[in-house]
């Protein structure tokens, strides 16, 4: 395991420990989205609404991530969806609502008391049709070709090897497959020394990436019209970049239906 890996696992390990009794997703999250510094226009959970976290039996504290993948995506009922880095598992068990009757929601996540956090969450929220692994998203523990929609949550930043990551995404989805994924993306460049902060790489400020780079990578790894659209950017202090919160949506090509 590398450094970074190392440092991202014991951050959200603890995040995970802290909240363990505390089956609401715990006290509202107070270092701004994922780490990231807030501006204070949205933030981590924002985009949930609220009688749907409520029938969840969760708030949107439970929240990590920097937008509502689940939205994005368009789930259908019978679909069958992956959420890469899930956390607490708010993701997965909305779309696992979502794609009922007939779909079914993994959650795969790298630390082992994430995984555990979000199984206490779905044993609360009495949802069947979902399943949380233990594993990572750059050797995805699913076969090729069987998942119609890949979402994830501020997450692909963390990576290291982001063309590994997507890589595996398109393996495992079906042709004519979508991904839709919230994450951030370098508006402007960070300051070198932040590029190597540990800290800030775990709090998913240091491992972003320029907009270009990402659709350069998602066309790299074989998916069809890569779109990534800013929405929200966050100045970081003492002249140190920028970065910002972001849509992406691409599809596997092949498959049924018209255009693919
Ligand atoms: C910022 S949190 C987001 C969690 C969740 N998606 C949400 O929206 O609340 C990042 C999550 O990604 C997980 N993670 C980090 N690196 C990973 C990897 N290489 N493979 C799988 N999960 C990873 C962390 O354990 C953590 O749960």
């Amino acid at each position: 395991m590398s450094t970074i890996q190392e440092a991202t696992r014991r951050r959200y390990g603890q995040w995970a420990r802290a909240r363990a009794g505390t089956l609401d997703g715990g006290a509202p999250v107070d270092e701004g989205c994922c780490g990231a510094p807030d501006d204070g226009d949205g933030g981590c959970g924002s985009g949930y609404p609220a009688a749907e976290l409520g029938a969840l039996g969760l708030t949107s504290a439970a929240s990590l991530g920097c937008g509502n993948p689940t939205l994005l995506a368009d789930l259908r009922p019978g679909e069958v969806v992956l959420d890469l880095g899930s956390g607490g598992g708010l993701d997965v068990l909305l779309s696992a609502r979502r794609v009922s009757p007939g779909g079914h929601a993994y959650g795969l996540d790298a630390t082992p008391e994430m995984v555990a956090l979000a199984q206490g969450h779905q044993a609360r929220a009495g949802v069947a049709n979902a399943t949380f692994l233990l594993g990572t998203m750059e050797a995805i523990p699913l076969a090729d070709a069987s998942v119609d929609v890949i979402i994830s949550n501020c997450v692909v930043n963390l990576a290291e090897d982001k063309a590994a990551v997507l890589h595996e995404a398109h393996r495992v989805l079906r042709p004519g497959g979508r991904l839709a994924i919230s994450d951030l993306v370098e508006l402007e460049p960070l300051a070198p020394a932040l590029k190597r902060d540990l800290d800030a790489w775990a709090g998913c400020v240091a491992g972003t990436i320029p907009v270009q780079a990402y659709t350069d990578l998602l066309a790299a790894a074989g998916f069809a019209d890569p779109q990534v659209e800013v929405h929200r950017a966050i100045g970081l202090p003492a002249g140190g970049g920028r970065i910002g919160s972001a849509s992406i949506r691409a599809r596997k090509p092949g498959g049924p239906g018209p255009g693919r």
